[in-house]
């Protein structure tokens, strides 16, 4: 039987991508906003391949996750290979390094291969934008963002995109040299008030919504109490259950996660020691089956563990647009 190939490379090749080619592209990101929208639509349909990421994990809170998944409606099908070392800082390193695959999903062929660390910033911080959107209250107008890298920065970018009354970002970090940096970087890009804090808990107090992003912790020390936490705030973390205590997990109305597997996945290795029921995965609000907000005081968090359905939909966005300007090194198999 002959194989109908759309593939625009019938050639034995695979299209790579470096980090500087991904972000030639200049993808804005309301586009991975919408994409990564769209992936959770098809996840509440059932419509998409996404096994809990396994990982090896060479260094003390390091890990090296496999993170593959297809999904039919994009034609996506690949593996992300991403690590995330917390001592690389100190050598000069960035704490996320990692390779995408995507693979032609009727040959089965890898057709690109791509720097994911841009990926992995833009996708994470596009998925909190669109919790916020429907679990955020819609005048929130502080934001506390603890840990200021990569991802403080990336959802902050998707926040803005979502939250049209954001004017204040409460900013807390460990290092003061990456506080400054980011204070100045913020203030410059988005014309908010960015004011650096010097404790966590003031990061959190009166904020409408709260980020953490400061590393994953397989034994957390979690300083963030219930009654820092505003009633009606929404909160995001994306370093699991490292900074809250779990009575502040448990004082949320509606604890809800990216993914139900996934987070049972990480109990059974040991994560998550003590949390809440889950009321419903981000797929099942944005496609109706269950609420979101229905009021100003709920407290609401959403947890978010990263999949790799956000990677390779937002993989193939990259790609089709490489492939249309041309950007990229063709590689024989
Ligand atoms: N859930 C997801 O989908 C997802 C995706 C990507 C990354 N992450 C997680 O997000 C976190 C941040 O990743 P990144 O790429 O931004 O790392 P990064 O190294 O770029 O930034 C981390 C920042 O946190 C600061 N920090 C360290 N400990 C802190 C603390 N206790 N309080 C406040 N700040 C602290 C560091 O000084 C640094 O500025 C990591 O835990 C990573 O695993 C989650």
């Amino acid at each position: 039987m002959r194989i109908k190939r759309e593939s625009s490379m019938p050639n034995r090749e695979v299209l790579y991508l470096s980090q500087a080619d991904v972000e030639q592209l200049n993808i804005p990101i309301k586009e991975v906003i919408q994409v990564v929208e769209d992936v959770f639509r098809e996840k509440a349909k059932g419509k998409v391949e996404v096994p809990p990421k396994p990982g090896i994990h060479p260094q003390k809170d390091a890990f090296v996750h496999a993170m593959p998944a297809y999904v039919p409606k994009m034609r996506a099908a690949g593996i992300k290979w991403v690590a995330g070392f917390p001592e690389n800082p100190k050598h000069g390193l960035p704490y996320v390094s990692g390779l995408l695959i995507l693979n032609d999903a009727e040959t089965g062929f890898p057709v690109c291969v791509m720097d994911c660390t841009w990926i992995t910033a833009k996708r994470t911080g596009a998925a909190t934008a669109v919790a916020a959107k429907y679990l955020a209250n819609e005048d929130s107008k502080t934001l506390g963002i603890l840990g200021c890298g990569v991802q403080g920065r990336s959802n902050l970018e998707a926040l803005t995109s979502v939250c049209k009354r954001l004017e204040e970002v409460k900013a807390y970090d460990i290092s003061e040299v990456n506080l400054r940096k980011y204070v100045i970087e913020m203030t410059a890009k988005h014309g908010l008030t960015i004011a650096p804090v010097n404790s966590p808990r003031m990061a959190v107090e009166n904020c409408d919504i709260v980020v953490t992003a400061g590393p994953i912790l397989k034994n957390p020390q979690p300083i963030i109490e219930a009654s820092w936490f505003k009633d009606g705030g929404f909160a995001c973390p994306l370093d699991f259950d490292s900074y809250w205590k779990p009575e502040a997990i448990r004082s949320m109305n509606k604890f809800c996660t990216d993914d139900r597997e996934q987070l049972g996945y990480y109990r059974q290795q040991g994560y998550f020691a003590d949390i809440p029921q889950v009321y419903a995965e981000i797929s099942d609000i944005i496609s109706g089956k269950k609420h979101g907000r229905e009021n100003q005081t709920e407290r609401i968090m959403s947890m978010h563990l990263g999949l790799a359905i956000e990677d390779v939909a937002t993989a193939m966005l990259v790609y089709e647009k490489a492939k249309k300007k041309g950007i990229g090194t063709s590689l024989p198999l």
